[in-house]
């Protein structure tokens, strides 16, 4: 029997398991056997494998994170290491492998097939930055969990008269916030692609209040920049150049209460984000991804992703689509405005 390997790599998201199960049945109605690596690129570098089989992706669909685990590992960064995948790939007796992850991962995987490796990729990140395709999963689950936060916030913000910032992920893109801020109907939305000086931020909140509002809520992604430059969590990078990002949220809300005098509080959501049961959109998305992904390894069409364009999920060659991220556009960022204040 044929046999397919497959690995999730880089930050989990629901809708990871949706796809190794669709993958798994697909690949065994197409008489592939799968085995999965654990943990990412660790997971072929090491040769750590499980078995996956129809029993062993029973009851996963709605089930976070990913059973093969992951990690932020790049075996570009280790000597010998992509000598170790190729190894490993001949070793496990590999038709092809499906590597399920976002720019990072994907990235590995085009360099590799590059070098001769076959393999296809699966679009994933909750951040849905990834170019070339309309959605990744895990993002509408994390924007649903993140609407429900604001909603929750709304009540609690009105009752004390209060500002409240939440801090939400997107390291370079601000679809996270935009949307959730949108479906949340938060006051003010701060990206990382669009700048704004913190004095325009409290404006729109004052004017809001001389409006006869007593609350404000301020939507703010984890990369947003204002006047004074992002804020950083930590120095240290991972093995794909990435530092931890974090601290806008307290550093707008202190901002915010000095100018505004008005009470502030900063919730920041974080890994709340990617946690949990991936929304009906993502498990469709990702079982339709999962399916893809064997059709192109029938087909031999090595160095392509699925990707999600209009209703309809294609392929588009891996180097397209780890080359620039998607960002928010301006017009889109103007469509919301509307609703700011
Ligand atoms: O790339 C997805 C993401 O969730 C980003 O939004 C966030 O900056 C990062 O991962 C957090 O990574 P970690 O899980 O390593 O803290």
């Amino acid at each position: 029997m044929k046999r397919l390997g497959v690995l999730t790599g880089g930050g989990d998201c629901p809708g990871l398991n949706p796809v190794i199960r669709a993958v798994v049945r697909k690949a065994y109605q197409e008489g592939y056997e799968v085995i999965g690596f654990k943990n990412g690129w660790k997971g072929i570098i090491e040769g750590d494998v499980m078995p996956l089989d129809l029993r062993s992706v029973s009851g996963i669909l709605p089930k976070g994170g990913t059973i093969l685990g992951t990690s932020r590992t790049n075996p570009y960064k280790q000597e010998g290491a992509v000598q170790k995948v190729k190894d490993n790939f001949k070793k496990f007796g590999l038709e092809a492998l499906i590597a399920i992850g976002g720019e990072d991962t994907l990235g590995v995987a085009n360099r590799l097939v590059k070098e001769g490796l076959k393999a296809v990729g699966v679009p994933k990140t909750i951040d849905n930055d990834l170019s070339d395709t309309d959605y990744t999963f895990g993002f509408d689950t994390a924007i649903n969990i993140v609407m429900e936060c604001i909603d929750r916030l709304h009540t609690t913000a009105e009752s004390h008269n209060r500002i409240m910032v939440v801090e939400v992920m997107g390291r370079h893109a601000g679809w996270i916030a935009m949307y959730a801020g949108i479906a949340g109907g938060a006051d003010v939305i701060l990206i990382p692609e669009i700048p704004i000086k913190i004095d325009e931020v409290c404006a729109i909140i004052k004017k809001r209040h001389d409006h006869g509002k007593n609350f404000s809520i301020v939507a703010v992604a984890e990369g947003a920049k204002l006047d004074d430059g992002e804020v950083l969590q930590t120095e240290k990078l991972d093995d794909f150049g990435h530092c931890r990002l974090g601290g806008i949220g307290q550093h707008l809300g202190e901002l915010i209460e000095k100018k505004t005098g008005f009470e502030t509080r900063v919730t920041v959501l974080g890994h709340i984000q990617r946690g949990g049961s991936p929304t009906a959109f993502d498990r469709v998305l990702g079982s339709r991804f999962g399916i893809k992904a064997v059709e192109l390894v029938k087909q031999g069409k090595f160095g392509y992703m699925v990707s999600l364009q209009g209703n309809k999920i294609v392929e588009v060659p891996i180097e397209k689509a780890v080359g620039t991220l998607k960002t928010v556009d301006k017009e889109f960022y103007d469509m919301a405005k509307t609703f700011f204040g």
